[in-house]
């Protein structure tokens, strides 16, 4: 059973496996990708209703333009129809998205989208959504290590006094309006396991949860699951065993 008491602050997910669950459809790969999609709305909603303060979501890395450009176009019209459709329940539920990574490379419409979701759903203080987009996160390590790099150079901070909460708040999200901390748990679907450039400082500390279903699979039953496997775990950050 859930433990309602003990739900995660920051839940943050790899949502693997559309293409393969198109293939074994049969079905194009961009058919997977809409089905992800609609996994996605029903996980935003469950993890409001959890009261889970922070979703992080991987939709597309700074890799994943090697892809066809049709699958690219693909998913990012598929952006577009997501911002659109759901904007005026992100509003009824207070939710608030924001973007992790570097979107000025989306194509023109997209970016738009996005940019409206962001300022409208600004006030919102509800769940934080935030999707990572264009994010990689050496990407996101070497940028914040430029900033200081920068303001070293312009004698605002000591070379020598480089702290580790200096990167942290250098890093995407530690430059939301409220910083959304590390993540608790991260989740990847499909049975792969690695982190794929996905949050790498931030993840000193998760526990991972693998599973094997696909994404456009993956049910709010699914994701309780995975948040009861977490509350099993006992979390010791290098100290005494110690429960969550
Ligand atoms: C991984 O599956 C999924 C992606 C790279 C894209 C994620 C996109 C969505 C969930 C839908 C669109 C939503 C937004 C917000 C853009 P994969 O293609 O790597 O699957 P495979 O490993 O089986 O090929």
């Amino acid at each position: 059973m859930l433990d309602r008491e003990r739900i995660p602050r920051h839940v943050a997910i790899i949502m693997d496996g559309n293409g393969r669950w198109a293939a074994a459809k049969g079905v194009p790969r961009i058919a997977g990708h809409n089905a992800g999609m609609k996994a996605m709305k029903e996980i935003v909603k469950r993890a409001h209703q959890l009261g889970i303060a922070h979703l992080t979501v991987y939709a597309f890395s700074t890799e994943n333009w090697k892809r066809s450009s049709e699958e690219v176009s693909g998913i990012f019209r598929l952006l577009i129809t997501y911002v659109k459709s759901e904007l005026k329940e992100m509003m009824d539920n207070n939710v608030r998205i924001r973007i992790l990574g570097d979107p000025s490379a989306l194509p023109g419409d997209a970016l738009k989208a996005v940019e409206k979701a962001v300022s409208r759903t600004a006030g919102n203080t509800g769940l934080q959504f935030n999707i990572a987009l264009n994010y990689g996160s050496r990407d996101e390590i070497r940028r914040a290590v430029q900033e200081l790099v920068n303001e070293v150079r312009e004698g605002r901070i000591p070379g020598d006094a480089i702290s580790e909460e200096m990167i942290a708040d250098r890093l995407f999200t530690g430059k939301l309006h409220e910083d959304c901390g590390d993540p608790e748990l991260i989740i990847r679907t499909s049975g792969e396991q690695r982190l794929s450039n996905f949050l790498l400082w931030q993840a000193a500390y998760s526990e991972f949860v693998f599973v094997d279903t696909l994404w456009p699979d993956f049910t709010p039953r699914r994701f309780e699951e995975a948040i009861e496997i977490y509350q099993n775990r006992n979390r010791r950050f290098g100290g005494r065993k110690e429960s969550i």
